[in-house]
């Protein structure tokens, strides 16, 4: 039997930015075919930060799935669907939230991010990780790529998981995080998210173009014959994810810290990159766009039976060894 990989992505925009290529997206498609790969929009998660801004969730739900199928993603390996239809995830949420303890919710580190970007601290948010721990959980996931702002999370999900089986007998399988890299936002601050900014898949060329063309890099270069710094320089750091040119990427931060290349030299290979990995993320996004809104609400349906199967047989487990 294949191990199952599972991740879920909040509904908190219709698009992702290219960003999350590197910190989860890539590590599921790769890896579609060789587990049973279950991924869901998390859309009760995003009231976490968002439940006063709801009017977009079906939108922002239809746009992640068209943009995972326009990535490769593929309903003949994986099982789509959608959070709140699966109400074992609550119901395993009200357990979980009584065995875990209120220090280990105030030290996840996201929280103090979310409270940094002006999120209220509800009950709901403080429990971002029990619920996380519950969509892990309800499934038996083995494996789970998230970007690493999600690590911790992962492993409460797996401290939750042994504390359970030593209380009640074993009935989860001990989740493992694969993290990817979180990566900065154009301005070099931040990470690049659905929701703060970032070049998007659905940016169409002009687009891209603009946002490549006034990235920040070197702050303190004035002149293109100033030594200019590659660490922590934005256009560097999106040139080593996307730029497969391994020679061209040496040779410009080569030149670039001789001061021998100008900032728009850099900029410009970068965009003839980007658009390069975008193309023909953009010919399959417009088959997926012609087929219409039921192609995909089909699709989920589809995983949804198959997703309400698992985690009703998990469910079972759960009340037989708590014995209710
Ligand atoms: N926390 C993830 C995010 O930042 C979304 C998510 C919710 C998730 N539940 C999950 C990821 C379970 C992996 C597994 O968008």
């Amino acid at each position: 039997m294949k191990e199952r990989l599972l991740t879920g992505d909040r509904a908190t925009g219709s698009t992702f930015p290219i960003a999350a290529y590197v910190g989860t997206l890539k590590n599921r498609i790769e890896r579609q075919e060789d587990y049973d790969t279950f991924i869901f929009i998390a859309d009760y998660h995003a009231l976490t930060t968002h439940f006063d801004n709801v009017s977009q969730i079906k939108e922002n739900s239809l746009g992640l799935m068209k943009t995972y199928l326009s990535l490769g993603l593929d309903p003949e390996y994986v099982t789509f669907y959608r959070q709140s239809r699966i109400p074992q995830i609550y119901r395993l949420h009200v357990i979980l939230s009584m065995l875990t303890k209120m220090p280990e919710l105030e030290r996840q580190p996201m929280l103090k991010e979310k409270l940094g970007l002006g999120y209220k601290l509800t009950y709901g948010l403080m429990g971002y990780p029990i619920l996380m721990a519950s969509d892990i959980l309800i499934m038996n996931s083995d494996l789970v790529p998230v970007g690493k702002d999600n690590e911790a999370n992962v492993e409460i999900a797996s401290d939750l998981a042994i504390r359970f089986n030593s209380i009640y007998g074993k009935v989860f399988n001990i989740p493992k995080g694969l993290i990817g890299d979180v990566v900065v936002g154009l301005d070099g601050q931040g990470k690049s998210g659905k929701s703060t900014g970032g070049i998007y898949f659905t940016d169409d060329t002009a687009t891209v173009k603009k946002k490549i063309m006034s990235m920040y890099t070197d702050p303190n270069r004035i002149h293109p014959n100033d030594p200019g710094k590659v660490e922590g320089n934005p256009v560097f750091i999106y040139h080593d994810y996307f730029n497969t040119n391994l020679e061209e990427v040496a040779d410009l931060k080569e030149r670039y810290q001789k001061g021998t290349v100008g900032d728009v030299e850099v900029k410009t290979k970068l965009f003839e990159a980007i658009e390069e990995f975008l193309k023909p993320i953009r010919a399959k996004r417009a088959e997926i766009d012609a087929k219409g809104d039921q192609f995909i609400i089909d699709i989920l349906e589809k995983g949804e039976k198959n997703a309400q199967k698992v985690a009703s047989e998990t469910e079972a487990k759960i009340l037989s060894a708590m014995g209710f």
